[in-house]
Parts: structure tokens; sequence; C-alpha cells
């Protein structure tokens, strides 16, 4: 394995992209995001990192709630126009069907296929972006996207997004069992990956 050196940059990481929803002076307003990290599961809390200035947030800090929309790959278009266009230019009420929950004033998107509604906890500033924390006070999910009871990912059909400027990709297959496959590693070293496949 040769190391190149490609300077002090962020790993080129595939996320899944998110779409956060807010309503912003009583229009729901959407911002694509792919810098979204699970804080605990147990309260549930999810965290966002957003450029400063997004319309998106004045909304979240006006009502103290916001949502966090999964769209799976057939919102593809809708997900990169939300994330082209900021709310401060245009309105994107449009882009997606808004529906509310028990908050009643986080905008959810009925075309997306699972949707976090989430009470503004807090915001950790930094020197260019904040990390925007909310508490997850209901999880929706479109029944067909239900297996047992739980919500599928296969189903959901997430779209994964490579960092940084694309493309979006789709999920690929299954590797092995999560917190499973490594009870059998007996400490033999993985082999290199590139030109893996
Ligand atoms: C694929 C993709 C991922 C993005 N990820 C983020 C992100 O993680 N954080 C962020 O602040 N902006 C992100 N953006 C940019 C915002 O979505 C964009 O600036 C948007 O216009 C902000 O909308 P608003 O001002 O209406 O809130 C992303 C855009 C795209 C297309």
């Amino acid at each position: 394995m040769d190391k190149m050196k490609l300077g002090a940059k962020p790993p080129q990481l595939v996320l899944p992209v998110v779409v956060m929803g807010a309503n912003v002076e009583g229009k729901p307003n959407y911002c694509t995001v792919a810098w979204v990290t699970i804080i605990d599961d147990d309260p549930p809390a999810i965290g966002l990192v957003l450029g400063k200035g997004r319309r998106t947030m004045d909304g979240a800090r006006e009502n103290g709630t916001f949502s966090v929309n999964v769209p799976g790959t057939a919102s593809a278009a809708a997900v990169d126009h939300c994330g082209l266009v900021s709310g401060h230019k245009q309105d994107k009420s449009e882009a997606f069907t808004a529906f509310y929950g028990v908050l009643g004033t986080a905008p959810m998107a009925k075309e997306c296929p699972m949707n976090a509604e989430c009470r503004l906890r807090n915001i950790v500033e930094f020197e260019g972006t904040n990390l925007v924390v909310g508490d997850v006070v209901e999880l929706y999910v479109d029944r067909d996207c239900l297996v047992d009871g739980k919500p599928d990912a296969r189903k959901i059909d997430p779209l994964l997004y490579v960092m940084l400027g694309g493309p979006y990709l789709s999920m690929g297959d299954k590797v092995a069992d999560a917190f499973k496959v490594g009870k059998d590693f007996q400490g033999k070293r993985p082999a290199g990956q590139c030109g893996h496949r």
C-alpha cells in the first residue's frame, strides 16, 4: 500500500443526505444537509452541521422546532434543489408536501419515507459552522417501509452523497452482520481495499 498525501482535507466520506425542515415566517423551508449525526439514541438526539446564515436555521430559532427528513433515491432532484437554492432567494415551500406532528410547527416532508420531528435543544457555534442539536420527539415512517414494525433500509432506499461535490449513490450490497462478524476476528489483518472489486 503506497500512501499518497492529499493535504489537510476532510476524508471523502459517503454520507446519507437528509432534508432539514423548518417554518420560516409561517412557511415551510427545506435545506439539504449531509453533515448529520446521531448524538444519542436514548433519549434520541440528532446533530446537523450548518453553514452560517442558512434560512432554515432562522425558522428553527423562530419556533424552537425543526425536522430531519430521510429522502429516498426517487427524491434526488428535489433534495438537490433544496441544496442549491436558498430560501433567502426563492420560496422552497412547494419542494415537498408538508405535514405536521405533535409539536405543530416543524414541517415534515411527506415524500421522504422517514421523518424525525425535533425540538431544538442547543446550538454549538464554530468558526464557519454551527452544530444544531435537536431532541427527537417523534419518528414517522411510511407504513410500507416497515418490516416487522421496524424501518427497513432497503425499502427506504436512502439517498447517499459522496463528499465533496457528489455524486449521489444508492445503497450497495450487504457485507456482513454488524456486531456479529467481529466475533470471529482472529487477529488476521484485512487485505488492502483498493482494487478489491
Ligand atoms: C448534497 C448537498 C449536501 C449539503 N450539505 C450541507 C450541510 O451538511 N450543511 C449545510 O449547511 N449546507 C449543506 N448544503 C448546502 C445547503 O443545502 C444550501 O446552502 C441551501 O441552499 C441552504 O438553504 P436555506 O438557506 O434555504 O436554508 C448541502 C447541499 C447539497 C446539494
